[in-house]
């Protein structure tokens, strides 16, 4: 959602902050801040409606400081401006709080503060924490304190970084459910919500735990509880590289990381595969042959394209294991009081580990006695951390808000967890290595497809101008469409819809016309004549077509057709998605669309 930086130590903080905010921007992009403990003292704030990069030429070169905190927003609370901007102050600016999250008893608080005298100037829920902090940091009190107590006082979730000018030698940080990352460099400290901001500088961080603050100086740092025990904290070593935080020559991040796909799917298999038994090793499920056999049912919860892939996933485990499963999005799931069952595994499916929905989906699961299994992309992030066991996908860091490699690796991962599920179950040895040989050779499948970008570039630029666009998929193919939609939506804004190829003629053949194309999802398998079928009766309608197949159709059932490598059938699903995945890139470059950072959106939805 926002993304947070904070700095402290010998040098100027602001080329940090600044920098750390870009590379966060991804996180939310409609305005953004600073506020630096000037030498001389008092605070130093800058904050602007827009990009960093309109941040970066509102900051004079005088704007200097050695402790600084920042913060890029995506808007929940009163709309994008300068004035709704963190970092938020007190009465006095003495108190400057920057933080991602929901305060919900922010009106309460408001009220009882504005009693006492507190003057508020924006919106946000986030203001209520400034003047909530000054309010206890009389003469004396240490910043930390002042932090702890204003905090006891708050309902919500946050991750905040806090500066105070009467004591710039510290940052107070605190986590409750929006992920803070201290990193640890040589006579300086960093703070940001995700460590992407962090890698330039040092590789050593520690992820603060929910319920954990800290006290940030140059020379170090303090954890420790609400209740104020001391906790303690040993840093981990960032492994991604840090050429994943650039676009490396591509044009935009999500074209690089469409490309990466091979590798990923490389990185998501890397020594899981079973050749000899021809199934799959997972051993992160925490989960033996016997406990497994007992599952009766597995119900997959995740949000937006992680629900899809979770679709793909549930398919999967019942063709291979036949295991009854199916995929639920979580923000429905978690508001249904849903029926927990002692047979029913669920999966947790998020590629940044950290969607509030899904996490609160994971929670209310456990709360009920349930067992819950993540497939995460994210290493130690809150929903990883809440699951019994799972899979990390290994994708690598995804900036780009649409999500593309982290989808492919997730749908790979459910692979892997049919295929040992079903060796367990009734999957013969024969299948198993069908299977097994068949993911081996998706990422040289994956090439070939990418090679295709161009030819789909020059579809895109023809179809990006329709009024809409039906995508339609039967069976293995319809989370295709849904997924195909998705993205072609959020980053172009062309308007989709996805439909079963076999509902179509319940309804949405209405729709059908010149100006409607319909995207059409057409495997070489045992639905094949039932999908020709339906392109007839679309032809028939003077409907475009657009077929995605394995066998280019005859020239009077579509007028275009990109092929695709055949897999085996259950895994055809994740090869038909690449190339609706690079239709909807240059469809969104047709269109003049901001690619990496589409509007309205941001990459993690950490909010109800
Ligand atoms: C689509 C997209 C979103 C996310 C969804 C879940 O391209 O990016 O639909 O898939 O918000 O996010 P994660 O996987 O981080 O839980």
């Amino acid at each position: 959602m926002c993304g947070i930086v904070a700095y402290i130590g010998p040098k100027d903080a602001t080329p940090f902050l600044l920098e750390g905010l870009a590379r966060l921007e991804y996180r939310g992009y409609d305005s953004a801040g600073v506020a630096v403990a000037g030498r001389t003292g008092g605070l130093k704030v800058r904050k602007v409606k827009g990009r960093v990069a309109d941040l970066a030429a509102a900051v004079p070169a005088r704007f200097k400081g050695a402790t600084g905190i920042g913060h890029t927003r995506w808007a929940t609370h009163g709309v994008p401006s300068d004035a709704n901007a963190h970092p938020h102050l007190d009465n006095a600016e003495r108190i400057a709080v920057v933080h991602n999250g929901i305060i919900e008893n922010a009106d309460e608080l408001r009220a009882k503060l504005a009693a006492d005298g507190a003057v508020f100037r924006s919106e946000t829920d986030t203001e209520v924490l400034g003047h909530l902090i000054a309010a206890h940091a009389a003469e004396g009190v240490e910043l930390e304190e002042a932090v702890r107590a204003a905090l006891g006082k708050v309902v919500g979730t946050y991750g905040i970084a806090v500066l105070d000018a009467e004591q710039p030698d510290r940052i107070v940080v605190a986590r409750n459910g929006s992920p803070i990352v201290l990193g640890i460099g040589e006579k300086e400290m960093f703070v940001a919500s995700d460590v992407s901001a962090l890698v330039r500088y040092t590789r050593q961080v520690v992820h603060l735990e929910d319920g954990e603050l800290a006290t940030v100086r140059s020379d170090g740092f303090r954890t420790f509880t609400e209740d104020a025990r001391t906790t303690h904290r040993q840093p981990s070593t960032v492994d991604w590289e840090i050429d994943s935080y650039d676009t490396g020559g591509y044009e935009h991040f999500l074209l690089k990381e469409i490309h990466e796909q091979p590798g990923s799917v490389e990185r998501t298999l890397g020594g899981r595969l079973d050749e000899r038994f021809a199934t799959a090793h997972l051993g992160g499920l925490n989960l033996d042959a016997r406990e497994l056999r007992e599952i009766r049912r597995v119900k997959i919860l995740g949000c937006g394209s992680a629900y899809y892939a979770g679709e793909m996933g549930a398919q999967l485990i019942e063709e291979l294991a036949r295991i009854p499963a199916h995929s639920e999005p979580a923000s429905e799931f978690r508001y249904r009081n849903p029926v927990i069952e002692a047979d029913t595994l669920y999966i947790a499916v998020s590629q940044s580990g950290e969607t509030y929905d899904t996490l609160a989906a994971v929670q209310e699961v456990k709360r009920k006695g349930g067992r819950v299994l993540g497939v995460v992309n994210t290493v130690g992030s809150a929903i990883a951390r809440e699951c019994d066991g799972g899979i990390y996908l290994h994708a690598g860091p995804e900036i780009s808000v649409a999500s593309t490699k982290a989808f492919t690796s997730t749908v790979v991962a459910f692979a892997l967890i049919a295929l040992h599920f079903g060796r367990i179950h009734d999957l013969s040895p024969a299948d198993g290595r069908r299977i097994v040989s068949a993911l081996k050779a998706l990422p040289d499948q994956i090439r070939e497809v990418l090679a295709q970008s161009d030819a789909i570039a020059e579809l895109a630029a023809e179809y990006a101008g329709s009024e809409g666009m039906m995508f339609i998929g039967r069976v293995r193919g319809y989370p295709v469409a849904r997924e195909g939609a998705q993205k072609l939506k959020e980053i172009s804004y062309v308007h989709a819809e996805a439909y079963p190829a076999s509902e179509l003629k319940h309804g949405p053949l209405a729709l059908i016309s010149p100006e409607l194309p319909t995207i059409a999802l057409v495997p070489d398998d045992e639905l094949l004549d039932k999908n020709l079928t339906t392109l007839g009766e679309i032809k028939a309608r003077s409907g475009r077509v657009l077929a995605v197949a394995h066998r280019r159709p005859e020239a009077k059932l579509a007028d275009h057709c990109v092929l695709v490598p055949k897999s085996e059938p259950e895994l055809d699903p994740l090869l038909l998605n690449i190339p609706l995945q690079l239709l909807a890139y240059h469809a969104a470059v047709a269109l003049g669309r901001d690619v990496d950072k589409p509007r309205n959106l941001a990459k993690s939805v950490t909010v109800e």
